[in-house]
């Protein structure tokens, strides 16, 4: 196997006082590729990148790029850059002096730096703003100066801390898909930090799920959707219900639970089947639950509040003795007519392969 660009071997770091930032992370970083780290707040994703940067050195563990060890290496000395949150501009520089102020550092000469700048501000689309002073600048336009800075530099690895978080929605959505469409054409590896997991699920190649300082899980967009591996990314990742079921046999290649009433027939996609009598949690997608299909198994299901969703209606709803459920049902039809207190029979959706958590 060769290297991959970036290795992280059991990195941790503990704050004075003892709060420890990362308990033993081992990360490895595949050139080119999106790579997003996703979690709640204080779970050490600020703390990965500050240690990749080289502004925070692991209490032990090693960092490596491209086979080397990197672990003591000084930030300037790596061909690393960080878009930060805040996007730490300078104040009294203009556009282009703050993109160029890397380039100074690094000796490069007068043609050439114009020549980078000019490239990179085009490929942030700021072409028009070269001499505009950084106060002038709308936050989204600060936002693509901080990372024209960066990607000046031709960094093997950007890291982007929260960048579009100062951003409102709409304008978000907008700088998240030219972040990506950045990354493809650079072929840079981007590095991004986000607590927000549509942002990270809508433009990441991979997503590392982090927890207390812990790696929950490392997958794709779709596989850490459709195939949680534990329960904090199953509560994390979109909408889950999380059924506790006992286990009541095997038909063909279904495995078949008892969820409060409701019987399940889950596609065995290949997961060894619990024990006999044996419970555990069943992660169900909402938009997995239908309504009074033909040939489901049923249970009825008392409806608690109904939610617009755009396309489909968010049904709360209790099963057997108050189990709660999560459903998303199209909007059409008699759909419309559902409101709290309305029965509806639900069942799952034949042929859905759900996670299997523990209890
Ligand atoms: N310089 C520091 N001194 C003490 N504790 C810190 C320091 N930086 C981070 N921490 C703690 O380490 C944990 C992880 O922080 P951080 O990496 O910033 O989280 P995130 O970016 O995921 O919100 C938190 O509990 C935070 O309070
Ligand atoms: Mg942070």
């Amino acid at each position: 196997m060769p290297d991959p660009l970036l290795r992280l071997s059991a990195v941790r770091k503990e704050f004075p006082g003892g709060v420890i930032g990362l308990d033993s992370i081992d990360l490895d970083i595949e050139p080119g590729e999106f790579l997003s780290l996703l979690g709640p707040s204080g779970c050490g994703k600020t703390t990965t990148l500050r240690v990749i940067a080289g502004f925070e050195s692991p209490t032990s563990g090693a960092v490596k790029l491209d086979g080397r060890d990197i672990t003591t290496l000084r930030p300037y000395d790596r061909p690393v850059n960080t878009v930060f949150q805040d996007y730490a501009l300078f104040p009294h520089m203009n556009v282009s002096e703050n993109i160029e102020f890397g380039l100074s550092l690094r000796k490069i000469g007068l043609a050439d730096r114009r020549r980078r700048v000019a490239a990179a501000l085009d490929m942030v689309g700021l072409s028009d703003k070269v001499a505009a002073r950084v106060s002038e600048l709308s936050g989204g336009q600060r936002q693509r100066v901080a990372l024209a800075r960066a990607i000046v530099c031709e960094p093997r690895v950007l890291l982007l801390d929260e960048p579009l978080s100062a951003l409102d929605a709409h304008l978000r959505e907008q700088m998240q898909v030219e972040l990506k469409r950045l990354q493809s054409s650079l072929g840079t590896t981007f590095v991004m930090v986000t607590h927000d997991q549509t942002e990270a699920m809508s433009i990441s190649d991979r997503i590392v799920v982090m927890n207390n300082g812990r790696i929950e899980q490392i997958a794709s967009p779709a596989a850490l959707y459709d195939r949680p591996e534990t329960r904090f990314v199953a509560g994390f990742i979109g909408t889950m219900n999380l059924l506790p079921a006992r286990f009541a046999g095997i038909s063909g290649s279904e495995l078949i639970f008892e969820a409060d009433g409701l019987r399940l027939m889950i596609d065995n996609d290949g997961t060894s089947p619990p024990g006999p009598g044996e419970t555990v949690t069943i992660g169900i997608r909402p938009e997995d639950v239908v309504v009074s299909g033909p040939s489901v198994d049923t249970a009825p299901a008392r409806v608690i509040s109904v939610v617009f969703h755009g396309k489909a209606l968010r049904v709360h709803a209790e099963i057997g003795t108050g189990t709660k459920i999560v459903i998303d049902m199209p909007r059409q039809g008699e759909n419309a007519a559902c409101r709290p207190g309305t029965i509806l029979d639900i069942g799952l959706r034949p042929g859905t392969s759900c996670p299997l958590l523990p209890a």
